[in-house]
C-alpha cells in the first residue's frame, strides 16, 4: 500500500468511507435476484450428481420423520391396547431401524452438502481473486481495500451458509410441512383442522419477522462493511495517523461504525429473540389444542388414543420447519445480498481489454510515440492531459519534468497502459499498444513508480518478482548492477532478509535500488522511471544514480525527472503543466528559451550539489 504524509498530488483526492459502502446498504434490495441464483447454480453445476443425492437424502430423511408418529399410533392402537407383544417388538425394530437409517441419511446429506458447499467457495473466491488481479488500476482507485476484501471473505461466507444449510433444508422441511398436513388431514380432518388454526397467526407474525428481518440483516451488513474498510484503511494509514497524532480522532470514527454495527446487530438479533420464542409458544399452543380437544373426542371414541398421540408428535415436528424456514429466508435474504455484491464484481467490465489474437509485442528497439494523446480518470473527472505529442527515438533517454500535478506519472501510467487514453494513440515501434497483447506489453515496458511496492517476502523473491524464473545467479547479477548488493550482503540474511510490509526495515533509497534491480532482471525495452522526489543521503545517491545511469543504456527511457543530473544526460527534455507539453529540446537549448523551464530550473535544481 502506497503511502504519503501529507498532501499529494496523485490520487483522487479524499474519499469519503459512506461513498464506498453507501452501495451496499442501497441495492435494490430484491429477495429473489435471478441473476444472482443463475450464477450461483452455474457454479453448483459440476456437482449436480452430488447435489441430486443429497436431496434424496433430504427426501428419505423426511419421509423417515413422518413415519415415526405414525408407526407409534399403530403401536398404541394395534399392539399396546389390544396387549400384542410380538407386534409391539416388530414396531419397536422397526422403529429402531428407521432411526438407524434416519441418522445415516442425514449425517451422510450433511457431508455431501458442506462439502460442495467448501468446494465452490473455493471456487468462487479464486474467480473474485482473478478477477481483482486484472481489473484496471481505474476499478481499485473507486474502491476501498476494506470494501473489496469484504466482499471476498463475507459476501462469500454468506453464500456459503445458504448452499451448506439453505437450498436443501428448505427442500426437506417443506416436504415435512407438506407431508404433515395430509397426514393429520387424513387420520383426523376435524383435529387437524382445529390444530391448524393457529397457523393463520404463525403466517402472520413469520411474514411481519421477515420483512423487519430483511431490513435489519441488510442494515447489519452494510455496518460490517464499514468497520471493515475503516478498519483497514485506519490501519494502512497509521502512520500518517500517529504522525499527525490524530488516533484519539480515528479513534472516536472507529467507534462511531463499530457502534452502529453493534445497533445494527443488536436490532437484527431483538427481532429473531422475539420472533423464535413466538413460534415455539404458538406450538404450545397447538399442543394444548390438540390434548384438550384430542382428549375429549379420545373419551368420546371419535378418534383412537394413537392418533391423538401421533398428532401430538407431528405438532411437535410441525413448528420446528416453520421456524426453520424463518430462519433460512434470511439466510437467503444475506446470501442474496452478498451474492449481489460477489456477482456485481465478477460482471464488473475490464475495460483495459486485449483484442482477439493479438500479437505479442515483439523486443525491438522501442521507439515510443505519443500521438494526440488526451486523458480523463473517469467518465465525468476533468480532462488532465490535453492533445500530447511526443517522439522519444529508440535507444535515447527523455526527461519529463514539470510541476506537481502536471499530468507526469499519468503518462507513465499511460504508456504501460495502465489506463487507456481517452483520445490519441500511443506506439511502440509504430505498434499501437492497445493492438498486442498486455503480458507482452508489459514486459517490454517497465514501470519503476515513485514509491515502489515491496512485497512481505525476502529480497531475493522481491528481486525476482517480474521473472520468477531467474537463477540466484542472475539475481545477484542484478543486484550488482543496481548497486544493491552490497547493502543486501551486508544484511543478517543477506539475500533471504524478509522485507517487512510496506518494506519499512528498509531505507529509501535502498527499496529503490531494490527495484532498479527488480527491472534489471526482466531486461525491458522501454523504462518509465518516475524518480523519487525525497531527499536521499549523499552515499546512496550516487550509488542510486550511477545504477540508473547504467539500467537507462541500450534501453528507450523516459525519466520522470527530479535531479538535474537526470535531466542533463537526457538526450531529449519535455516539459509539462497541467496537462499540456509547453515545452521540448535540450536543457541547454530550453535554458536558452527562459521559459517554464527556466524557471523550474532555477526554483528546484539551482539548490542541488554540482550545479
Ligand atoms: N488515480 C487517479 N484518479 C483520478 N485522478 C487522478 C489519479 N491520479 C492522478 N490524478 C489527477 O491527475 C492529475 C495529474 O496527476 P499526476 O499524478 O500525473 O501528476 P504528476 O505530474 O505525476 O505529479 P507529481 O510530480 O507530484 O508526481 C492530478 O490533477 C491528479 O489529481
Ligand atoms: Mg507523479
Amino acid at each position: 500500500m502506497s503511502f504519503s504524509i501529507g498532501p499529494t498530488s496523485s490520487g483522487s483526492g479524499p474519499r469519503t468511507l459512506l461513498e464506498d459502502f453507501g452501495s451496499v446498504g442501497e441495492q435494490n434490495g430484491e429477495v429473489y435476484n435471478p441473476r444472482v441464483v443463475r450464477r450461483m447454480l452455474a457454479y453448483l453445476a459440476p456437482y449436480r450428481w452430488r447435489m441430486v443425492a443429497a436431496l434424496l437424502l433430504t427426501l428419505v430423511e423426511a419421509g423417515l420423520t413422518l413415519l415415526t408418529p405414525y408407526l407409534i399410533k399403530v403401536a398404541i392402537d394395534q399392539y399396546i391396547i389390544p396387549a400384542n407383544r410380538q407386534g409391539l417388538a416388530r414396531i419397536a425394530l422397526t422403529l429402531t431401524i428407521s432411526f438407524i437409517l434416519l441418522f445415516a441419511a442425514s449425517s451422510f446429506q450433511r457431508y455431501i452438502v458442506s462439502w460442495v458447499g467448501q468446494n465452490v467457495l473455493t471456487t468462487l473466491r479464486a474467480d473474485l481473486f482473478t478477477k481483482l488481479q486484472y481489473l484496471q488500476q481505474a476499478y481499485h482507485d473507486r474502491h476501498i481495500v476494506g470494501v473489496t476484501v469484504s466482499r471476498v471473505i463475507n459476501d462469500v461466507a454468506e453464500i456459503n451458509e445458504l448452499l451448506s444449510q439453505g437450498i436443501i433444508t428448505l427442500l426437506g422441511d417443506l416436504v415435512v410441512l407438506i407431508g404433515i398436513i395430509i397426514v393429520m388431514l387424513s387420520m383426523s380432518p376435524r383435529l387437524a383442522l382445529l390444530t391448524f388454526t393457529v397457523l393463520p397467526i404463525m403466517l402472520a407474525a413469520t411474514w411481519l419477522f421477515s420483512r423487519q428481518a430483511r431490513k435489519a440483516f441488510r442494515k447489519t451488513r452494510s455496518s460490517v462493511a464499514a468497520v471493515v474498510g475503516d478498519l483497514a484503511m485506519d490501519i494502512n494509514g497509521i502512520r500518517a495517523i500517529q504522525a499527525f497524532t490524530r488516533e484519539k480522532a480515528s479513534q472516536e470514527r472507529f467507534e462511531q461504525v463499530n457502534l452502529k454495527n453493534r445497533d445494527a446487530y443488536i436490532n437484527a438479533m431483538n427481532l429473531s429473540f422475539i420472533f423464535l420464542p413466538g413460534i415455539e409458544f404458538l406450538g404450545m399452543l397447538a399442543t394444548v389444542i390438540v390434548l384438550w380437544f384430542g382428549g375429549h373426542y379420545v373419551m368420546g371414541s371419535a378418534v383412537t388414543l394413537g392418533v391423538m398421540v401421533a398428532f401430538l408428535s407431528y405438532v411437535n415436528r410441525f413448528f420446528q420447519p416453520i421456524q426453520e424456514l424463518s430462519r433460512i429466508y434470511t439466510t437467503f435474504q444475506s446470501a442474496m445480498a452478498g451474492g449481489e455484491q460477489v456477482v456485481e464484481l465478477l460482471d464488473t467490465p475490464l475495460e483495459i481489454i486485449e483484442k482477439p489474437g493479438a500479437p505479442e509485442l515483439l523486443p525491438q528497439n522501442g521507439e515510443i510515440r505519443v500521438t494526440g494523446v488526451s486523458f480523463r480518470y473517469n467518465p465525468d473527472s476533468a480532462e488532465v492531459l490535453h492533445d500530447i505529442h511526443m517522439v522519444i527515438p529508440a535507444g535515447k533517454t527523455a526527461a519529463l519534468v514539470g510541476p506537481t500535478g502536471a499530468g507526469k506519472t499519468t503518462i507513465a501510467n499511460l504508456i504501460a497502459r495502465f489506463y487507456d487514453t481517452t483520445a490519441g494513440s500511443i506506439t511502440i515501434d509504430g505498434v499501437d499498444i492497445r493492438d498486442v497483447t498486455i503480458h507482452s506489453l508489459r514486459r517490454q515496458v517497465c514501470v519503476i513508480s515513485q514509491d515502489p511496492f515491496l512485497f512481505s517476502r525476502s529480497i531475493a523473491e522481491n528481486i525476482r518478482f517480474g521473472n520468477p524464473a531467474a537463477t540466484d545467479e542472475a539475481v545477484m547479477q542484478a543486484a550488482r548492477q543496481a548497486n544493491a548488493h552490497d547493502f543486501i550482503d551486508r544484511l543478517p540474511d543477506g539475500y533471504n532478509t524478509r522485507v517487512l510490509e510496506g518494506g519499512v526495515n528498509l531505507s529509501q533509497g535502498q527499496r529503490q535500488l531494490l527495484s532498479i534491480a527488480r527491472a534489471l532482471l526482466t531486461n525491458p525495452a522501454v523504462l518509465i522511471l518516475d524518480e523519487a522526489t525525497a531527499n536521499i543521503d549523499s552515499v546512496t545517491e550516487a550509488l542510486l544514480q550511477d545504477a540508473i545511469a547504467r539500467m537507462l543504456k541500450g534501453r528507450t527511457a523516459m525519466v520522470i525527472a527530479h535531479r538535474l543530473s537526470t535531466v542533463r544526460n537526457a538526450d531529449l527534455v519535455f516539459v509539462i503543466a497541467e496537462g499540456k507539453i509547453v515545452e521540448q529540446g535540450t536543457h541547454n537549448s530550453l535554458l536558452k528559451m527562459n521559459g517554464l523551464y527556466r524557471q523550474l530550473y532555477e526554483r528546484q535544481f539551482m539548490d542541488e550539489p554540482g550545479t
